[in-house]
C-alpha cells in the first residue's frame, strides 16, 4: 500500500529558531512511523506581502504541488506574542483548495512551560476556514532553548510517545479522509 503523504511545515522563518530542530525531530519520528514526509520551510515560500491563490506567483516557487499531493499536514510552529509567525499566515494563505478535508496537527514550540499551547488555539479558527479537520493530540514542546543537546539530540525522550499518539490520530483521519476524497472524484 502507498504510503501517506504527510509533509511537515516549519512556521517560523526567525534567525536562530529553535522551531528547526523541533521540525527535524519530527520529521525523523514521523518517518520512522512510516509517514512519506518532508520539511517544509516557510523561507522558501514567504513573501513581503500577502498573495492570496487567484494570483499568480510571479518568479516565486509556490508549495502547492507539495500540499495537493498531501493527505495531511503537521505544522511546527513557535507561539510569537500568544498567535503565530507572521510568515505562516504569508504562505499559508497562498493556497486554499490544496488543504480542503485533509487532516492537520500542529506542534507548538515554545522556551516557556505551555510548549506554544495558546498558539494552538488561535490557529484553531484558520484550520477550520481551510476546511481542515484540526486534531486533538497537539504535541507541545516547552523550553525548546535547553531542549537538544550539541549534536541536535532531543534530551527528553517523552516526546517520542507524544508523538506517535499524535501520528495514530493523523494515520486514522488521514487514511479515512483519503478514502473519502477519492469516492468524491
Ligand atoms: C516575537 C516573539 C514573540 C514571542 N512571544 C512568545 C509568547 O507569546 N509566548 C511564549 O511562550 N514565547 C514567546 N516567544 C519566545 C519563543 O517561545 C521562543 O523564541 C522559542 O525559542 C520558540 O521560537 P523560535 O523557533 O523562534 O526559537 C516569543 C519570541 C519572539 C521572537
Amino acid at each position: 500500500m502507498k504510503k501517506l503523504d504527510i509533509p511537515i511545515l516549519l512556521a517560523t522563518g526567525r534567525q536562530g529558531r529553535f522551531s528547526e530542530a523541533v521540525a527535524h525531530y519530527v520529521l525523523a519520528q514521523a518517518k520512522d512511523y512510516g509517514f512519506e514526509t518532508q520539511l517544509v520551510d516557510v523561507r522558501d515560500y514567504s513573501t513581503t506581502v500577502t498573495i492570496p491563490p487567484w494570483e499568480e506567483k510571479k518568479g516565486k516557487k509556490t508549495w502547492s504541488k507539495i500540499m495537493a499531493q498531501a493527505d495531511g499536514l503537521i505544522i511546527v510552529s513557535p507561539e510569537y506574542n500568544h498567535g503565530y509567525p507572521g510568515e505562516f499566515k504569508i504562505v499559508f494563505d497562498q493556497l486554499e483548495k490544496e488543504y480542503a478535508k485533509k487532516p492537520v496537527a500542529v506542534c507548538g514550540v515554545s522556551d516557556g512551560r505551555f510548549g506554544g499551547a495558546r498558539l494552538v488555539g488561535v490557529m484553531l479558527p484558520i484550520l477550520r476556514t481551510l476546511q481542515m479537520v484540526a486534531l486533538k493530540n497537539s504535541v507541545h514542546f516547552s523550553t525548546v532553548d535547553e531542549l537538544f543537546d550539541e549534536a541536535g539530540k532531543i534530551k527528553d525522550q517523552s516526546y517520542q510517545g507524544k508523538l506517535k499518539k499524535m501520528f495514530d490520530e493523523l494515520n486514522w483521519y488521514a487514511a479515512a479522509l483519503k478514502k473519502a476524497r477519492e469516492k468524491d472524484l
